[in-house]
């Protein structure tokens, strides 16, 4: 379904059902919008505290799609300290949308993304000591390494998206590995703390957008993303998907993972 956003406010159905919002917000003509691709790490980081068997990942992915989500995102890491094989497998098996693999450009994960193959996947830079992913890859210094796990997976009929930072240099970079996406880094944007250096930060991102899609690059986004600051990213034009875990992880525990998932989604698509 092509879905546009909307010029002009638009009348909430009242039962708040994300599938009637689909068909309102497509019927109306405008710019086309990101989907939302929810990233469900910290559902299995909470089970992982624990080393037990809840709360289980490949519920929350069901959730997840109830509440609108057009994507699941996880990330295996080499340190497995959230999502388990175990997990991403099951995933392939019942995600309706589309599954999101992001991984590190290594031999090991390559073999294990061609043997799951996931939707698409996120090649993101790694390193043990990292609370969280830290930056954009360095596909300039890493273009060997990098362009091969793209070759390898694309062959195989497996789109990959190059996780940057929004410099000219890294995206020409990002184009010559042959990759289809790349998914801009916006922790720098998300951690401005005054209006100020936000604005600038949008216009870096806008910037990086424009040059990533002359290049040819589809683009998405995502790091650090919350309720409060989605919207200017959202309408960055030509923006495909924002994947967005911790903020919508967060509110799921009060409120609910439907409802947060339903919320985030309303924000994604300008509704609220
Ligand atoms: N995109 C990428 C490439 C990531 O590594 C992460 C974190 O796993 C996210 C998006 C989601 O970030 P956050 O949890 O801050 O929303």
């Amino acid at each position: 379904m092509t879905k546009s956003a909307p010029r002009f406010p638009v009348l909430l159905p009242r039962s708040g059902d994300p599938a009637a919002l689909d068909t309102i917000v497509a019927c109306i003509p405008g710019f086309p919008l990101p989907t939302l691709g929810v990233n469900i790490d910290h559902i299995a980081t909470l089970r992982q505290a624990r080393r037990t068997t809840e709360p289980d990942p490949v519920a929350a992915a069901v959730l997840a799609e109830l509440g609108g989500a057009d994507g699941i995102t996880v990330h295996l890491r080499e340190d497995r300290r959230h999502i388990q094989e175990r997990d991403l497998r099951l995933l392939r098996q019942t995600v309706a949308t589309h599954l999101n693999l992001e991984m590190a450009a290594t031999p090991a994960m390559v073999v294990i993304a061609l043997e799951v193959r996931p939707d698409y996947v996120t090649l993101v830079p790694e390193r043990r000591e990292e609370v969280t992913t830290e930056g954009g890859l360095d596909v300039l210094s890493y273009a060997e390494p990098l362009g091969q796990a793209v070759r390898e997976l694309q062959s195989q009929g497996i789109p990959v998206s190059l996780f940057v930072d929004p410099h000219p240099d890294q995206l020409a970079a990002a184009a010559a590995t042959t990759a289809r996406w790349i998914e801009l880094h916006t922790g720098t944007y998300a951690n401005a703390a005054h209006e100020a250096d936000q604005v600038r930060e949008i216009a870096v991102l806008q910037k990086g957008a424009a040059i990533a899609q002359q290049l040819g690059l589809r683009v998405n986004a995502g790091h650090g993303l919350t309720y409060r600051n989605v919207s200017a990213v959202a309408k960055i034009p030509g923006m495909e998907e924002l994947n967005i875990g911790h903020s919508i992880i967060s509110r799921a525990v009060l409120v609910g993972l439907e409802r947060a998932v339903r919320e985030m989604k309303a924000l994604c698509s300008g509704t609220i």
